[in-house]
């Protein structure tokens, strides 16, 4: 059998990506080491969370194989594994050396092999280097580092918009990648593999960067009694040079480990890992906002809304809601939590806020961003319980307040 594409890792990247490609007609081979993934896509369920996906899944042919060499089948192999971060600040790429080991032997002349993961800068020249080192010169592989830029839970609405960089090892490989990930209907941008390495990081940084400023202004303006949504408003309203956004728990397993990647060759080292300390510190700040409003918290029920790290989404890898959870036990809170999209079995809205002392809001689901859920809130919780709200859910301006003085003081 052959195939036009295969995708090595069917995650949240990956897998979407195959459904794409065999959306368009091309011959597709999806290589998953995960028996659960691969016993859902075989069976055509999707084993999270991505609007559009299963109606794909269902209607198109797509094979399936857990050994990578299988993807030699095809005329291009894409790489979409996981990048994390070793906690000292260096990536970790053991799922790309272990499949290339297993590639190595299959690799033809003429093959494409694009990186879609998120690298560290120079980590697609390795690669086309360790090709070439193990099969010599001739083996006449193109590479590439194609980044995935879309955000999960918009793939299908970003994949064919978002101008798709594509930075070759060499300009054939440049020309051969360009010609494979035009099919999904996106502008193509050609530069080289450092300069596409750099944009999806820099990207995230910029995130990760920009959400740090809120959240470090969150907690000057709790040291001085002062609202950080007022001071965010003074800033922004009518002033052309504003733009800063609101505070939350900022995480999720691209923000938190993708800075890692400058960091372990910066030139000027601490900046980022700074910017790191300020959106992990959020947690401990939530914690000790509800230990200032309440005293200890031991005994005192808190309810957790939310695991996921980011709102609408099940996934709650990277997020500080378990963070957030682990400082609570460490308080001997009894803490109660409630996520409406994550598979982690967690309890009803109604039993978690049920005589609760406290409610934080950890992840913005638009299920919590309702009035009613403030009303239900104040109704449940107990009479003197503290609501902590960095995302401004409700829209009443206060990281902490009373829920029934927010019911009493505003239409709600
Ligand atoms: N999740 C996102 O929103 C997002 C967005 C942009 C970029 N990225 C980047 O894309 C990459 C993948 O992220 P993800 O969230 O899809 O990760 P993921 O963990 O969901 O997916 C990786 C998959 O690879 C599989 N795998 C591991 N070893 C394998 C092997 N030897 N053969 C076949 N499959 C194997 C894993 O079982 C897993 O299913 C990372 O570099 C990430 O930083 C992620």
């Amino acid at each position: 059998m052959s195939y036009d594409v295969a995708i090595i890792g069917c995650g949240r990247v990956g897998l979407p990506l195959a459904l794409a490609f065999a959306d368009r007609g091309l011959r597709t081979i999806g290589i998953e080491t995960d028996p659960e993934r691969l016993e859902a896509v075989r069976s055509r369920r999707m084993p999270f969370e991505e609007p559009g996906a299963e109606e794909i899944l269902r209607r198109v042919d797509i094979d399936w194989s857990d050994r990578a060499a299988d993807a030699a089948q095809a005329d291009a192999i894409i790489l979409t594994l996981g990048t994390p971060s070793f906690s000292h600040i260096e990536i970790d790429m053991r799922d790309i050396r272990s499949v290339l080991d297993d590639l190595l032997p299959v690799l033809r002349p003429g093959h494409l092999l694009v990186l879609r993961s998120t690298i560290a800068p120079r980590t697609t020249e390795f690669v086309a280097g360790y090709v070439e080192k193990h099969r010599g010169p001739e083996v006449g592989v193109f590479v590439a580092h194609v980044p995935e830029r879309i955000a999960a839970g918009r793939f299908f609405e970003e994949i064919g918009t978002l101008p798709c960089i594509v930075g070759g090892v060499g300009e054939a490989a440049g020309a051969a990648a360009g010609e494979l990930f035009e099919v999904l209907g996106a502008p193509i941008v050609q530069t080289s593999p450092v300069e596409a390495e750099l944009a999806k990081i820099w990207t995230n940084i910029l995130r990760y960067t920009m959400f740090a400023l809120p959240n470090r202004l969150m907690m000057e303006c709790e040291q001085y009694g002062a609202n950080v949504f007022e001071v965010i408003d003074l800033i922004n309203r009518d002033y052309p040079r504003g733009g800063m956004p609101l505070p939350g728990f900022t995480a999720g397993t691209c923000l938190r480990k993708d800075f890692t990647f400058s960091e372990e060759r910066s030139p000027a080292p601490g900046m980022l890992l700074a910017v790191s300390r300020v959106n992990e510190s959020i947690p401990l700040f939530i914690v000790d906002g509800l230990k200032t409003r309440l005293g200890s918290l031991n005994g005192r029920k808190v309810a957790v809304l939310g695991l996921a790290f980011k709102a609408d989404t099940d996934d709650e890898r990277d997020s500080l809601s378990h963070k957030l959870i682990r400082l609570l036990e460490r308080e001997l809170a009894d803490v109660a939590v409630h996520d409406p999209h994550v598979p982690t079995p967690t309890q009803s809205f109604e039993d978690a806020i049920l005589d609760a002392d406290a409610v934080v809001i950890a992840t913005n689901h638009s299920e919590f961003r309702r009035p009613s859920v403030l009303r239900a809130i104040a109704d449940s919780a107990r009479g003197d319980a503290v609501l902590a709200d960095p995302w401004d859910c409700f829209g009443t301006q206060q990281v902490f307040a009373r829920p029934a003085e927010l019911v009493a003081g505003s239409a709600v």
